[in-house]
């Protein structure tokens, strides 16, 4: 089938190449020229692992394409996904603008009988608005919801064993073209959901901010543990057998980060109170991870007594392992706050040390891990890279000032760090 997606953003870019890669003939479209033309010459404007080669290889087939017009060539699509980004507007709503304006944008183009995708992450209603606006123009093409739930550093993995295909759509035929689209992961026995639009557009929110309140309830837990004292990592995993419970999810750190569940869960909070429901659980769960990195600041003040002149070396700067991604990252506030109290911040990410040097201020970006260790008053881990599990620590032990090690992420097993000398702190 041929598809295009609008918007080569994290979600398109994933799904159109792997769309590409079950079979289909994918062309992804994007307005921003210095994007395309980078994915034009197979490098990708994103870091997710396996995704290059997946680029390269379906480039390579005919199956995969990039653009950066609409046109003509739009013609030929059965299904135009549109995986535009969503940022949240000051009153903590979605900004819907680039949708609107890539379904303005195509109409021009589209045969009658393409099906409009909108897999963005859009408040419950938005299918029928843009329905709405294709019937005030006299187009009749169906609009479906099919939200995504790739996860970034396991998009591929994510995209072809999904937990569930979510196509919320009205219209008999549409839902036939989704269901062709699926096929081949459909007939692997994974399920695809049919519903309708608002409550596929629901779904997704749904998911991330249930999530997102799991994470929020497990530091708080964390919190209460520092305090008996207990041990967190046994009580999660103990919790985590209760087949109710899950034990995804459950690991307590720094504070939940990325450009979707902060930015989700406030659009949720919203989305209710736009419609006279207070969702005070998901409130409590907003402010439990704004407080939480001045919190772990707390904690390291409390460890290292103050802050003022000592040597930090910081571990990690994406908001999680096996990404680039910064956006909203709990490691760059803490990194930011903890330079504000006037230490001498070291940092180092094996993948996100570009993106930081855009925003972080104050900070020494060093060439490995070991390097950021050296003469340190303390080490601290705050994303969850493996690398960070397996450096020597023995050497860094003599290369630091104050052997201290406090781990946000509990990666480190504290028997063998103390073993090498270091005073080790934990989470919970
Ligand atoms: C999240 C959802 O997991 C995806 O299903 C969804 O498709 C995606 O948002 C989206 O809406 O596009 P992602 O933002 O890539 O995916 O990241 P997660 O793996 O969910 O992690 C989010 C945050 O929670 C990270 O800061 C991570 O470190 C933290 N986390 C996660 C923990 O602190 N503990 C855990 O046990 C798991």
């Amino acid at each position: 089938m041929n598809i295009t997606f609008i918007g080569t953003g994290y979600v398109g870019l994933v799904s159109g190449t792997m769309l590409a890669e079950l079979g289909h003939n994918v062309t992804c479209l994007d307005t921003n020229l210095a994007k395309i033309a980078s994915l034009k010459s197979g490098i990708s404007p994103i870091y997710e692992p396996g995704l290059d080669a997946y680029i390269t290889n379906n480039v390579a087939t005919g199956r995969l394409s990039f653009t950066s017009n609409y046109d003509e060539k739009l013609m030929e699509s059965s299904a135009v996904f549109i995986t535009v980004w969503t940022p949240t507007l000051e009153s903590g709503e979605a900004d819907l603008s680039y949708i609107y304006d890539a379904v303005n944008n195509l109409i021009d183009f589209i045969n009658d009988d393409c099906v409009l995708v909108i897999k963005s992450t859009v408040p419950p209603g938005t299918c029928q608005k843009v329905t709405d606006m294709l019937r005030a123009k006299n187009l009749n093409h169906a609009v479906v919801s099919n939200p995504e739930f790739l996860k970034e550093g396991s998009a591929i993995v994510d995209f072809v064993s999904p937990l569930r295909i979510v196509v919320g759509a009205n219209d008999k035929k549409a839902k036939a073209v989704l269901e062709q689209i699926y096929a081949p992961l459909t007939l692997k026995g994974f399920p695809l959901i049919n519903t309708d639009p608002a409550t596929s557009e629901l779904i997704k929110y749904a998911s991330n901010a249930f999530l997102a309140t799991k994470l929020a309830f497990i530091n708080e837990m964390a919190n209460l543990c520092e305090k008996i004292p207990a041990d967190i990592d046994e009580l999660t995993h103990a919790m985590g057998l209760d087949s109710r419970i899950g034990k995804e999810f459950l690991k307590a750190g720094p504070g939940f980060g990325g450009s979707c569940f902060p930015k989700d869960i406030i659009a949720l909070s919203t989305i209710a109170k736009n419609y006279n429901t207070d969702f005070q659980v998901l409130d409590a769960v907003i402010a439990s991870n704004k407080e939480r990195p001045s919190y772990m600041v707390e904690k390291i003040k409390g460890i290292l007594s103050s802050l003022s002149g000592k040597n930090i070396a910081i571990l990690g700067l994406t908001f999680k392992a096996n990404t680039d991604d910064i956006r909203s990252s709990p490691a760059i506030e803490i990194a930011s706050l903890i330079s504000l109290e006037k230490a001498n911040v070291v940092v180092f990410d094996p993948a996100g040390m570009d993106n930081a040097r855009e925003v972080l201020e104050g900070a020494k970006f060093a060439n490995s891990a070991t390097e950021a260790c050296i003469n340190a008053d303390a080490i601290i881990i705050l994303t969850e890279w493996s690398e960070f599990k397996n450096l020597n620590y023995q050497e860094i032990y003599k290369s630091v000032k104050n052997p201290v090690i406090i781990d946000l992420r509990n990666l480190l097993k504290r028997d063998i760090i103390e073993n090498i000398g270091f005073k080790y702190h934990s989470i919970g």
